[in-house]
């Protein structure tokens, strides 16, 4: 039963004797997805450079092993030079400061970690668009490609970079224009029933919105599962940055989709409205992400609602343990498997995913009461 927490001490030393075998292998590197048993390596500037240092630094929080800190540290500061290379940041640098330098401050207070922290809230607050009220997504990904317009629902997530900017400087610009973005999430983002558009395009000349784009989704109008799980987190970490009521109704009406549309074991299909004729492979990194947002969300309710979400969020974690853990396979560097990437692009389905491990480990520590998050 979820209740029973006999299972999270031993999935956190099978996580623990994981880590200490692929950190010496992956060392200060950058791995996204693992394919056939080992994890792919990124260029430091994709979107999914935080994760592996920052489930260094969640290991490191408990078990204080240094080796895990100087990985994380060689990790930042080889992210040093996408700062100065800046034309390929995108709105993803939340992500991935979040989880190095905001990480790094937050347990050492480590003052270059600071400074690394507020120039990358700054080139963060440089994507709004004051007419659309939007942080925009990307960078053109091909010459000519104008994307300028592009918001989406993943940014939830970078939001926390600004709200802890603020924090740090007393500046308030940076929490408004993450609540700005919020606004604009609530209104063109959330449908009715509590599923999500992945991609909002806006005329970035007078910020009207134009469409909604399918992305990594099935369709527009279908409801990718780990857009679903970005809703469900950023939207109780809207709430608990600015205690603002709407932010808390509408990580409610996410949540309950996201808990209402979850197959047996517990762990989602990669979208949760699929024609008959597409194969329902698994999501298991957005099983973690909303496992996440879920235990926030019972934190931030009252004991008599707590434990729905609680309860949901702890089931998750739990089949994520015993039906898609790697525990024994010497051979697989990932902790989790079953993580589909961008099923469009037929990228990295069915496979382990960096981000799907880092929620996992996330979520045990939030269990196992250790609930100072890097968000
Ligand atoms: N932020 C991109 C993704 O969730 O795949």
């Amino acid at each position: 039963m979820a209740n029973n927490l006999a299972w999270l001490d031993e999935a956190w030393q099978k996580v623990n004797d994981k880590v200490k075998r692929t950190s010496k292998k992956i060392g200060p590197n950058f791995p996204h997805a693992s394919l056939n048993g080992s994890y792919q390596l990124e260029a430091p500037s994709w979107w999914t450079a935080g994760f592996w240092p920052g489930l260094l630094w969640l290991v490191y929080r408990e078990t204080k092993d240094e080796s895990f800190r100087e990985i994380a540290e060689q990790c930042e500061e080889k992210l040093d030079r996408v700062i100065t290379d800046y034309y390929k940041l995108d709105h993803d640098m939340g992500f991935m400061w979040t989880l190095t330098s905001v990480a790094r401050y937050k347990l050492l207070g480590e003052e270059d970690s600071k400074r690394r922290g507020l120039l990358v809230a700054n080139l963060l607050m440089g994507r709004f668009n004051a007419k659309g009220n939007y942080i925009r997504a990307w960078n053109p990904w091909f010459e000519g490609d104008d994307n300028s317009g592009l918001a989406i629902i993943d940014c939830l997530m970078n939001l926390p970079l600004l709200f802890w900017a603020t924090e740090i400087t007393g500046d308030p610009r940076y929490s408004i224009v993450a609540k700005k973005h919020g606004e604009t999430v609530l209104e063109h983002f959330i449908r009715k029933d509590g599923s999500v558009h992945h991609i909002i395009r806006f005329d970035p000349e007078t910020g009207e919105r134009v469409e909604a784009i399918g992305g990594q989704g099935f369709a527009s109008e279908s409801a990718w599962s780990r857009g679903a799980a970005w809703a469900v987190y950023g939207l109780s970490l809207l709430y608990k940055h600015t205690n603002e009521e709407k932010y808390l109704q509408a990580t409610k009406n996410v949540s309950h989709f996201f808990i209402a549309n979850l197959p047996e074991d517990d762990v989602p299909h990669w979208d949760f409205r699929l024609p008959e004729n597409i194969t329902k492979h698994r999501d298991s990194s957005a099983g973690a992400i909303a496992a996440c947002g879920l235990l926030l969300l019972a934190d931030q309710v009252s004991s008599t609602e707590a434990g729905i979400y609680k309860e949901a969020g702890t089931k998750i974690l739990k089949s994520l343990y015993e039906n898609y853990g790697a525990w024994e396979n010497e051979q697989e560097d990932g902790l989790i498997l079953e993580g589909t990437s961008h099923y469009p692009e037929g990228k990295n389905i069915d496979v382990p995913l960096i981000y799907g491990d880092y929620y996992f480990v996330e979520g045990l520590a939030t269990l196992k009461g250790n609930r100072e998050l890097f968000w």
